[in-house]
C-alpha cells in the first residue's frame, strides 16, 4: 500500500489515506489497488470521513445504512491506469475487458463503457445487463463452464464473442450456429499453472473445473477447422484472483503465444490473446500487492518477447481485471448497534449488515480494515470483534479490528468492499440488500436501489389451497 509520511507512527484510520493527488489523468497517481481507502478519501474539519467530495455520515444518513459508496474517481482511475499502460507498452492492438462478476450493475457498466473498456460477462444476466448499458457487441465476452442453452442462443444473437469451455459447449455451439457464418468463438484452455491464493479462486491449475485440458488442443483445433460457422478469435486463461505475483502471468504469456501459433498453423483465423484478470488489491497495510502498471508491463512484455521469438505477428491483447478495477474504489458503511463484552476475551460490536453483503470473511477467511466515519483522528486503542447481524456465529467482519471506541449510531466503514461484495450479497435472514451510491465531486447519486420488505416478497407466490383450507 502507499503509506503516508507518518504511517506507522499513525494509530488513527488517517493512516490509511491515499494522500495522494487524485487526478485520474495524472501518470503519477498511485496504482488504485494498492491504497485501502479510495483516492478522493479524506478527512473534514468534523473529523469525518469524506469521499468524493461527501461526508460518509451524512450519506448515511441521508441513504441508510449500510450503504454501498462507490467513487467514480477511483473507478475511471484504475481504468486509465491499466489503459495507459497498454497504450505506453504494447505496440499491437489491445483492449481492456471489466470482469463484471466483480460488481456487475449499469452505472458502473456505464462508466467503464465510457473509459473505452469492454465487459467480461459469465451468465445471460450480466450480459444483460452489459447490452442494455449500451456495451457493444464487439467488446463483450460470455465465459461460463456450463453455460445454458439459453446463454449460448442469447449470446450468439448479441454477437458477442463467447468463450468456448469444453467439449459439451463446443458441440452445441456447432449445432446453434449452424445456419450462421463467423461466431466469434474464443477457446478458454487450462494452462496448468499454480499460484499462491486462496484454493477456491485458483482457476490455472490442472485439476480446475474451467477450461479444456491441454492436451486436448490438437483435437479441438481440428473440431474446429472443420465448423465453419464458428471463427476462432484466439484464446484465453485465467489463473485466479487476488494474485500477488507476477511470474505466473508471466509463464502464462508464453504459453498463450504456443497455442495461439498452433492454431495459426492450423490455418485457424486466429487474431486475439485473452490472459484473464487477477491482480491483487490490498485489503489490509500487510498487503503488498503490485501495481496495476506493473502487472501490465509484465503481461505486455511477455506477450512480445514471445511473439518476437515464434516470429508472429502481435495478437489484440486482451486482459480481464475485474478486483483490481473496483475493489478499492469503495467502501460499505454501517450503523454501529449492541455491543458485548466476553470479561478476559473480548468485546463485539455489532453493526447493520454482515455475511448478507460481505461474504468474503466467512466464504474465504478474508481480512478486512475499517474505520469509524465520525473519528477519523481519534487513536484506534481498542482491539474489538466486528460482527455482522445474521443468525450465525461465524457472521463476523473483521476478528480484533483496532478502532477507537464506539457508541451506537457511530458510522463504521469497512475498506475495500468493491470488488466480490454486492456482487455475492443475498437475502440470508431475509434482510434487503443495501442500497450503493456513486460519489464524485460532492455529488451522491444512487445507482442501486436499498431493497425494501415488500421486494423481498417479490417471487413469494402462496397456492390458493393453503389460503383456503379444503372443507
Ligand atoms: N476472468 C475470469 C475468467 C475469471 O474467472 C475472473 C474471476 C476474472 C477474470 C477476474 O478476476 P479478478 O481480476 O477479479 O481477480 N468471489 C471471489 C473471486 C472469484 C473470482 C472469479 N473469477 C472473491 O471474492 O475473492
Amino acid at each position: 500500500m502507499v503509506v503516508s509520511p507518518s504511517a506507522g507512527v499513525d494509530n488513527t484510520a488517517r493512516q490509511y489515506l491515499a494522500n495522494l493527488p487524485a487526478d485520474p489523468n495524472d501518470a503519477n497517481a498511485p496504482s488504485v489497488n494498492q491504497n485501502l481507502l479510495p483516492l478522493t478519501a479524506k478527512v473534514n474539519d468534523r473529523d469525518t470521513l469524506e469521499i468524493g467530495g461527501c461526508d460518509v455520515a451524512t450519506l448515511v444518513a441521508q441513504f441508510g445504512s449500510p450503504l454501498f459508496i462507490l467513487d467514480e474517481t477511483s473507478l475511471r482511475t484504475a481504468c486509465r491506469q491499466y489503459y495507459q499502460t497498454f497504450q505506453q507498452h504494447y505496440e499491437g492492438p489491445f483492449q481492456i475487458l471489466y470482469a463484471s462478476k466483480a460488481w456487475s450493475c449499469l452505472a458502473i457498466a456505464t462508466i467503464v463503457a465510457s473509459e473505452g473498456l469492454g465487459m467480461d460477462v459469465v451468465s445471460a444476466g450480466e450480459l444483460h445487463t452489459a447490452v442494455q448499458a449500451g456495451m457493444v457487441p464487439e467488446k463483450i465476452y460470455l465465459h461460463g463452464n456450463n453455460k445454458s442453452q439459453l446463454e449460448l442462443e442469447y449470446a450468439i444473437e448479441v454477437g458477442c464473442t463467447i468463450v468456448v469451455d469444453n467439449w459439451w459447449e463446443l458441440r452445441t455451439l456447432q449445432e446453434l450456429a449452424r445456419d450462421r457464418e463467423n461466431v466469434p468463438v474464443m477457446l478458454r484452455f487450462t494452462p496448468g499453472i499454480e499460484c499462491h491464493t486462496h484454493e477456491y479462486i485458483r482457476t490455472g491449475h490442472i485439476d480446475s473445473k474451467f477450461g479444456f485440458d491441454p492436451d486436448s488442443l490438437d483435437g479441438v483445433l481440428q473440431a474446429l477447422q472443420e465448423a465453419p460457422q464458428l471463427r476462432c478469435v484466439g484464446f484465453h486463461a485465467h489463473i485466479g484472483s487476488q494474485i500477488f505475483e507476477l511470474q505466473p502471468h508471466q509463464d502464462l504469456t508464453k504459453i498463450l503465444v504456443q497455442w495461439y501459433q498452433k492454431a495459426q498453423q492450423a490455418g485457424l483465423p486466429v487474431s486475439e490473446i485473452n490472459v484473464g484478470g487477477g491482480l491483487g488489491i490490498c485489503h489490509t497495510e500487510a498487503e503488498h500487492p503490485p501495481k496495476i502498471q506493473q502487472w501490465v508491463q509484465v503481461v505486455c512484455e511477455g506477450i512480445q518477447n514471445a511473439c518476437r521469438e515464434a516470429n508472429i505477428d502481435l495478437p489484440k491483447l486482451l486482459c480481464e481485471p475485474g478486483r483490481s478495477l473496483i475493489g478499492t474504489t469503495c467502501v460499505t458503511a454501517y450503523t454501529v448497534g449492541s455491543s458485548k463484552e466476553v470479561p478476559g476475551i473480548r468485546k463485539y460490536i455489532a453493526v447493520d449488515g454482515g455475511m448478507s453483503d460481505n461474504a468474503r470473511p466467512i466464504t474465504y477467511g478474508s481480512e478486512y480494515r475499517a474505520a469509524i466515519a465520525n473519528r477519523m483522528s481519534v487513536p484506534a486503542n481498542e482491539t474489538v470483534t466486528i460482527a455482522g447481524k445474521h443468525c450465525e456465529s461465524g457472521d463476523i467482519l473483521i476478528a480484533d479490528a483496532r478502532l477507537p471506541a464506539s457508541e451506537p449510531g457511530d458510522v463504521l466503514v469497512v475498506m475495500g468492499t468493491g470488488a466480490y461484495n454486492y456482487s455475492m450479497a443475498s437475502n440470508y435472514n431475509r434482510i434487503p440488500r443495501p442500497a450503493a451510491v456513486l460519489v464524485n465531486n460532492g455529488e451522491a447519486n444512487t445507482i442501486l436501489q436499498r431493497e425494501t420488505y415488500q421486494d423481498l416478497l417479490r417471487q413469494d407466490r402462496l397456492p390458493q389451497r393453503l389460503i383456503a383450507p379444503s372443507q
